[in-house]
């Protein structure tokens, strides 16, 4: 049994909760460093509240495992992030909107640029608040994901115009990989040769900012190559990795998987449970009929709590025609150590799930829609797969009202 500590101080009457464990948090920090060895720094990425983990839980017990550095989205997100305690530096990965350097310089944030305009606006930030030290910056640079990023062919005139600013210290130069997984992606290898000509440009202009970063997640697991001396991994510290593979969907076997540990587990209860004959249309549209007599629990859970509706199941579902993933639209859950389908659309609040195979199923069993339960385990990557998405926006869609219980 985990020891759980409430940190939210509403109410909570719902039984529909997620479990965060900080000890496999900080657990997989460690490896992360291990992995990169002591001379690489781990920008420790907890943007969209650690990935919907809990920020002001999480980036603490992160500092506590030595993370030095911390990556937001947004001004806001760093801000919370000092509230909550955090001494450690905050890069703020999609830069400051017009009108924030004061409010990010004053809470020591750390902004990534893209364009000079961003430089000349925290220097004259800088010069009105009067600051003693220059505010160190982060040039983000296109490589070919064409998402932010200053292409190179306007670098030079960056680098020209940035030495013409006294306040402003080029500290860190980085890129993001749009592939980094794919191990053989051809344009990922002309990513990483556009970011080392970027960094020769830089050197041309005598400009050599002492940190370099390009690898998330996906590169810190399977290409040492990027690392340089800082790297920006997220998903890796929830507990999961994007499994490296090749362009042709094969899985690499020579890249070992990193002993990571699973952060999050999402639970909820039984709240109803009746006995339907055949022939019965479920929940809306009657998207499915019972086959035969079945036993049919309704759970605390629904999209409104971010339970993807494409996990609904309908009859005649046949994996082999389902052109998106095979298992898009098997949704299961766990109770009592065994597996059980979702039938029907997932709705707002509700869920419906067949439990005839279950015996002894009751009201108030406990439903494990992420995590362990007996032998059995469903991860955030499988529910992900079945709902014709990626981790990370499984992880993210967790909703505000599942309060996350946060264990030591
Ligand atoms: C700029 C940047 N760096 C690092 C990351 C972390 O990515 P991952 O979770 O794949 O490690 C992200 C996430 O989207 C990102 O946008």
């Amino acid at each position: 049994m985990l020891a759980t500590t409430l940190t939210s101080s509403r109410i909570e009457t719902r039984p529909n909760w997620a479990e965060v464990s900080l000890s496999a948090l900080r657990h997989n920090f460690r490896v992360v460093q291990q992995h990169v060895g002591a001379d690489v720094t781990i920008c420790a990425v907890v943007k969209c509240n650690a990935y919907g983990h809990g920020v002001e839980e999480c980036a603490p017990a992160l500092e506590q495992a030595g993370a030095k550095w911390f990556g937001v989205t947004s001004t806001d997100e760093g801000v919370v992030l000092r509230e909550c305690g955090v001494t450690g530096r905050i890069l703020v990965l999609c830069g400051l909107y017009p009108g924030e350097e004061e409010e990010a310089l004053r809470h020591s944030l750390t902004p990534a640029v893209f364009r000079l305009e961003q430089a000349e606006s925290i220097a004259r930030a800088a010069a009105r608040l009067a600051l003693a030290q220059r505010v160190a910056i982060h040039l983000k640079i296109d490589t070919g994901m064409a998402r932010l990023g200053i292409p190179l062919t306007e670098l030079e005139a960056f680098a020209e115009g940035v030495k013409r600013l006294p306040q402003i210290e080029l500290e860190g130069v980085f890129s993001h990989l749009a592939s980094s997984e794919v191990l053989d992606d051809e344009d990922t290898a002309r990513q990483i040769e556009r970011y080392e000509a970027a960094l020769r440009t830089l050197a041309n202009h005598r400009l050599h900012p002492p940190l370099r970063h390009l690898a998330n997640s996906g590169a810190v697991a399977g290409r040492p190559n990027t690392w340089h001396n800082f790297v920006r991994p997220g998903l890796l510290l929830y507990g999961y990795e994007y499994a490296p593979s090749r362009h042709d969907g094969s899985p690499v076997t020579n890249v070992s998987a990193l002993p990571l540990k699973p952060v999050l587990s999402w639970k909820t209860h039984i709240l109803g449970l009746r006995d339907m004959p055949a022939g019965q249309p479920l929940g809306y549209g009657g998207a499915y009929v019972t086959p035969a007599p079945a036993r049919i629990a309704a759970v605390s859970v629904g999209y409104g709590d971010g339970l993807s509706r494409k996990i609904s199941v309908r009859n005649g579902h046949d994996p082999a025609l389902c052109h998106i993933h095979p298992s898009v639209g098997h949704g299961e859950v766990l109770i009592r150590g065994q597996r059980s389908p979702i039938v029907g659309r997932v709705s707002m609040d509700l869920t419906l799930i067949d439990v005839t195979r279950i015996a002894g199923a009751a009201i108030g069993d406990e439903v494990v829609l992420i995590g362990r339960s007996g032998t059995e385990q469903i991860s955030a990557w499988d529910m992900a797969r079945c709902s014709d998405t990626v981790v990370y926006e499984t992880l993210c869609n967790l909703s505000k009202r599942v309060p996350r219980r946060h264990a030591e």
